[in-house]
């Protein structure tokens, strides 16, 4: 059956599909998101095609954290308030996710963070230089709980081997989810890369550090009832 696979697709000269960790929605967008978009994304959507140069993008250069589907934003918005010393990276594929962050971003002001709206797999292999981020943040990313669809689930050994170019040495990936199945999934993938170490005490999961405020889709699985788990890891 598979050797038939692989005969069609070179009789066709079709590529095999990629597995994406998201599902292309138009979703909701409210007149705020849009005109968000429409008047400044010039000033904060990056190309997910050309390499960053932090110091042009920015005016500067300065620790740079990367969160990965950051849902609405304000997580983000919040984090780059309390770090002003910092540059913030974020990417999102849901539009109007990008647009209430925009939002927030010109009515706080904010100088220190930028967009790509677009797959973070991408951005990560065409724009974000090995060795140039200080943190990643993955905050309750799509669980996938069906088994047939873990395979859409971010986190694998490719992605992680990735992840770990883009950090500096002693640079930390930090992950939280609301599914236990995910978050067991994620310590075996994470414990299994010989270049990062486990911060947790008796490297299982971390308590949730101040610095991570509390998130949309977090606020949603604890009305439902679900427990949270943290995971940091720091890059040898
Ligand atoms: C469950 S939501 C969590 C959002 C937010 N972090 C929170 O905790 O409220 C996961 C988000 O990741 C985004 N996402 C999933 N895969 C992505 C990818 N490969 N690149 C960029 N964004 C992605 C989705 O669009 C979605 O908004």
């Amino acid at each position: 059956m598979q050797s038939e696979l692989v005969r069609s697709h070179k009789l066709t000269n079709e590529t095999p599909k990629k597995i994406r960790s998201f599902i292309r929605r138009q979703g909701r967008i409210t007149q705020g998101q849009q005109l968000a978009l429409e008047q400044h994304w010039e000033k904060y959507c990056l190309p997910p095609d050309q390499p960053l140069v932090a110091q042009t993008v920015f005016g500067r250069n300065a620790p740079m954290t990367l969160e990965i589907g950051f849902g609405n934003g304000d997580c983000l918005a919040q984090m780059a308030a309390a770090n002003p010393e910092k540059n913030y990276l974020g990417i999102e594929v849901h539009r109007p996710g990008v647009g209430h962050l925009i939002k927030q971003l010109e009515a706080q002001r904010l100088t220190n963070v930028r967009i790509y709206c677009h797959d973070a797999v991408e951005v990560l292999e065409h724009c974000i230089a090995d060795g140039s981020l200080n943190g990643i943040h993955l905050f309750f990313p799509d669980p996938w709980p069906k088994k047939k669809h873990h395979k859409r689930r971010i986190v694998q050994p490719d992605f992680v081997n990735l992840m770990v170019n883009k950090l500096q040495t002693g640079g930390y990936f930090h992950a939280a989810t609301d599914w236990e199945h995910y978050a067991e999934n994620m310590l075996t993938v994470l414990s299994a890369c010989p270049r990062l170490t486990n911060q947790s005490p008796d490297k299982f999961y971390c308590e949730r550090p101040d610095y991570r405020p509390f998130t949309k889709f977090e606020q949603r699985g604890l009305k439902l009832g679900h427990g949270v788990w943290d995971l940091i890891f720091c890059k040898r």
